[in-house]
Parts: structure tokens; C-alpha cells; sequence
């Protein structure tokens, strides 16, 4: 049984890594022919593309997918540690998984994600959850077809590593859409905003060879994707762990000249992004106009507590230079209120940083103590009244700036990406605009999966309704 411990996690040494190809082991394939499994997602993307080869390698080992839990033979859950709430689904998801484990004892039932990689969570899971077959970390889920074969001789499987293993390659993916991928370029991340438990749950920072990523985009060209989201906890440290003059605007360089229609790119942390990667945006149309621009406080002394490495002042400036580079631009943001020692003009602080950079989306959140972080154990933690009146007043003002941006839109032409067919109206269809903006179109017979003009007629606060011509 090897557990988590976040002591070693939080180790900086850089430890060399090397890259290794996965394969299934033939005795694993088709093994478990005719069962299926169910899987749920929590998270960010990065969780959705771990289960996107999750269930790949499922696939492989002849699983069935399922999207009713209560008829599958196995329900896996991938879990997320970023919020307290994030937990507590998880948990709530398990509870259920008991209730059918006892009317189902060949129920097979496995944790991975973030959460596993947290001492607590494997502990609550020995104590209450012993039931399981197999908690698995986010450094060696493809191991999971070895951990689920072995516990059903063997009973409850832990293998959590806490710190990062060997750079994994070629693992198989079932994407979820046929038009548009993401595409890891850097794992883990070396930050250690003091709030923030990804460092922990995902390890150091680790870049992926450039020649395996653009390998993996020409790829996704041949099969007619139309769009690539390059994913990482910082996309702009790519590189620095490996080379010594390839960073993410060398990698972005390379990408717009495969002359995929669309690169977007999460997240971008304000301390790396440099001048080169604001200009490589603003010359190459296929690098879309879009960037999310994490500033969590408006309020100097705030960040410098949540170690975030940049002032408001610079976080101002950096706007304003890609605002001025880059014309179209729709910049997005996560906010977080209610940060140990946040005062009443901390938060004006970060009202006021809104109304200068006039968001085109933002994700709001309340700050959640996190076991084992140092926020943690900062004083004057704000009371909970307090941070949720705070959001409320935050949510106010960036909604303000949605709609207001949106209409800016309304009678002009904007390229869409056909995603699919609305799942309420008739003759409907909806996509995104290059800025990330939700379209729902009016229109017959659109091509779903490619690019086309819509006019758009009507701006709402989270979405814009358009028409085909
Ligand atoms: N790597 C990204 C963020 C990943 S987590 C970045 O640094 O930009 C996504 C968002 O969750 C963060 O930007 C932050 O706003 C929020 N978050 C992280 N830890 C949190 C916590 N303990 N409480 C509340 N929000 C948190
Ligand atoms: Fe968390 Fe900060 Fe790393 Fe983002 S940059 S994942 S907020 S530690
Ligand atoms: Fe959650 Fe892990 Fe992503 S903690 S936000 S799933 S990196």
C-alpha cells in the first residue's frame, strides 16, 4: 500500500525524469469483456482530459461505458481537492456507491484524481470506504488496470506516489469531441500560491517534448480537429524544466504554423508572460484571441500574502500592453474572495482592478482552506457571512461587464465553431465565437464540427444568440 504524503510533495527537489511509452499489457486486454463502467468527471480540464484516457484504457480492457451509475459494473470516480464543496460531491458520490454496494456486492468501485493524493481523503477512505477496489493518484492512473485485477483477489488496492513518476506517453484517448482536443503540454506546477493545493496534487512542474506534442497536434490535424487547447497549471513555464531557450512562445510559434484553425491555451499565469508570447498572439489568426489571466485580488498586499509574485500594478500593466497588442482580445480571470485578512478595501481593491479590466468572463470563488497549505494556518480568516456577501457584490459587477462586452457584439459577424444542436430549441445549434463566447444559432442543417460566419443579433449575460446566413 503506498500512501500520500504531502511532507515529500512538497519537496523541490528537481528530479530527473524520463519519458516512457505506455502500452497495455496483453493480459489486460479485453479482460473484463462485456462489463461496463461509469465514469465521473470532477474538476478542471486537466481532470477531464485524464479521463479522457482513463477511459480509453477502460475501452481497451473491453469496459463498456455507461451513463447510468446504478447498471454499471464500475464506477470511477475522478476526483478534485481545489474547494471544500468539490470534496464533499465526491464523498456524497461515494455514500450513494455503498448504498449500491450492499445491494450489489460484485460492485466494483474506484477513487481517482486530486483527492487521492491527499492523506486525509485515503484515511477517511480506509476508515469508512474499505469497500473500494482501488484509490489511484494523478501520477499513475494507467495503472489502474493492474490495481483493479489484483483487488478483486485481493480486496481495497491504495497506490498514491507522492511525488511525480516518469513522464507518461502514447496512452490512449477517447476524446469527447471529434473537433476539438486538448492537448497537455506541461503537468504539475512549482507556484505554491499559499492558498492553492495543485503543486500537492499534481506534482512539480514537468514539460512535455515539444517534438511529442506537435506530433500529437499534426495528428489531431489529419483526423480533422479544427482546434487545440494547449493545457497546463501555467502554460507559460512550458519549457523551462527541459530546455534552455524553448519556452511556451517557441511552442506556440510552432503550433500556429501546423495552421490548425484554432489554439487556445489555459491557464496563463501573469508572472511568466512575456512580450514575445503577447506578439506571437497578436500575429498568428490561428492563435485565438483569448486569454484567461488568473489575478485571484485586486489588492497589492493580498497577493503578496497568497504568494502570487506580482503586484496589482504589474497585473494592470500586462493588461494594458495585450489589450493594446491585441485588438479583439476577450481576457477572462478567476477572482477569489475572502482570503485570510482580506479588509473591506482589499476587496474595493479587487472591485475596482474589475472595473479597469472589464472581463469578458470571469469564475468567481469563495476562498476555502485547504488541509495542508499555508493558508491554512494564516490568521484572521473572514467569517462566512462576510465572504459571501463579498461574492455577491464581485458577481454584480463582473456580470455587469459580460453583458456590456457582449453587445458590443450585436450586428457584427463573428466566426463560430459549429458545436452541436441545441438540446432545447428546434433548428438550433450552438458554438463559440474565437473570443470563447457561447453562440446559440438559429439555422438548418449547420456543419457540426466546422467553422462558419454567424451574425449575431441578441447579446445575454453568459451567451449570445446569432443566426446563419
Ligand atoms: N493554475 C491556475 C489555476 C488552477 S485552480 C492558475 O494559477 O491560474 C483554478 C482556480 O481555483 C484558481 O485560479 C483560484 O482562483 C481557485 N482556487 C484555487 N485554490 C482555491 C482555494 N483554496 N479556495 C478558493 N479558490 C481556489
Ligand atoms: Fe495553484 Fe498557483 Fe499553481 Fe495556479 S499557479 S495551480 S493557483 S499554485
Ligand atoms: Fe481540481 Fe486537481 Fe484540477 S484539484 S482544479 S482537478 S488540478
Amino acid at each position: 500500500m503506498q500512501k500520500p504524503d504531502f511532507k515529500e510533495a512538497k519537496t523541490t527537489d528537481k528530479r530527473p525524469y524520463v519519458t516512457k511509452k505506455f502500452q497495455l499489457e496483453k493480459k489486460y486486454k479485453n479482460s473484463f469483456q462485456g462489463k461496463t463502467y461509469f465514469m465521473k468527471t470532477y474538476g478542471c480540464q486537466m481532470n477531464e482530459h485524464d479521463s479522457e484516457m482513463i477511459e480509453a484504457i477502460l475501452q481497451e480492457m473491453g469496459f463498456q461505458k455507461e451513463e447510468n451509475y446504478e447498471q454499471a459494473d464500475l464506477i470511477l470516480l475522478n476526483t478534485c481537492s481545489i474547494r471544500e464543496n468539490a470534496h464533499h460531491k465526491a464523498f456524497g458520490m461515494l455514500g450513494r456507491c455503498k448504498h449500491l454496494k450492499e445491494k450489489r456486492p460484485d460492485l466494483m468501485i474506484g477513487l481517482c484524481g486530486c483527492m487521492s493524493q491527499e492523506e486525509i481523503v485515503v484515511e477517511e477512505v480506509l476508515k469508512h470506504y474499505p469497500f473500494l477496489n482501488f484509490v489511484v493518484g494523478t501520477h499513475n492512473f494507467y495503472k489502474i488496470p493492474e490495481l483493479l485485477t489484483t483487488s478483486l483477489k485481493e480486496g481495497l488496492q491504495v497506490e498514491v506516489y507522492s511525488r511525480e513518476q516518469d513522464l507518461i506517453e502514447q496512452i490512449p484517448m477517447d476524446r469527447k469531441a471529434t473537433y476539438k482536443a486538448y492537448v497537455n503540454i506541461i503537468y504539475g506546477c512549482d507556484k505554491f500560491c499559499t492558498y492553492c493545493i495543485v503543486p500537492y496534487a499534481r506534482g512539480r512542474q514537468r514539460s512535455r517534448k515539444k517534438e511529442d506534442i506537435l506530433e500529437e497536434i499534426k495528428e489531431l490535424i489529419t483526423e480533422g480537429y479544427q482546434e487545440v487547447t494547449l493545457l497546463g497549471q501555467n502554460v507559460n513555464a512550458y519549457g523551462k524544466d527541459l530546455y534552455e531557450s524553448y519556452g511556451f512562445g517557441e511552442l506556440l510559434e510552432d503550433v500556429a504554423k501546423t495552421k490548425i484553425p484554432r489554439i487556445r491555451f489555459v491557464t496563463s499565469h501573469p508572472w511568466d508572460f512575456t512580450d514575445h508570447m503577447i506578439d506571437l498572439i497578436a500575429k498568428y489568426p490561428n492563435i485565438m484571441p483569448s486569454i484567461h489571466l488568473p489575478v485571484q485580488s485586486g489588492s497589492s498586499s493580498i497577493l503578496k500574502k497568497m504568494g502570487r509574485r506580482y503586484t496589482r500594478e504589474n497585473y494592470l500593466e500586462l493588461v494594458k500592453k495585450l489589450k493594446a497588442k491585441i485588438p479583439n482580445l476577450a481576457l477572462s480571470t478567476d477572482i477569489i474572495v475572502g482570503f485570510p485578512g482580506e479588509s473591506e478595501e482589499d476587496f474595493e481593491e479587487t472591485l475596482s482592478l474589475v472595473k479597469l479590466c472589464k472581463y469578458d468572463n470571469a469564475f468567481t470563488f469563495i476562498y476555502s482552506p485547504r488541509v495542508g497549505t499555508p493558508a491554512l494556518k494564516l490568521k484572521d480568516q473572514i467569517e462566512e457571512s462576510v465572504k459571501e456577501e463579498r461574492l455577491q457584490r464581485l458577481n454584480k459587477i463582473v456580470n455587469h461587464y459580460f453583458l456590456e462586452n457582449n453587445k458590443k457584439l450585436v450586428g457584427t459577424k463573428q466566426q463560430v465553431l459549429i458545436e452541436g444542436r441545441s438540446p432545447k430549441q428546434k433548428d438550433a445549434y450552438f458554438g463559440y465565437t474565437e473570443t470563447n463566447k457561447l453562440v446559440n444559432i438559429q439555422g438548418k442543417d449547420l456543419p457540426i464540427g466546422k467553422i462558419i460566419s454567424i451574425e449575431i443579433m441578441e447579446a445575454k449575460t453568459w451567451s449570445l444568440d446569432g443566426r446563419a446566413n
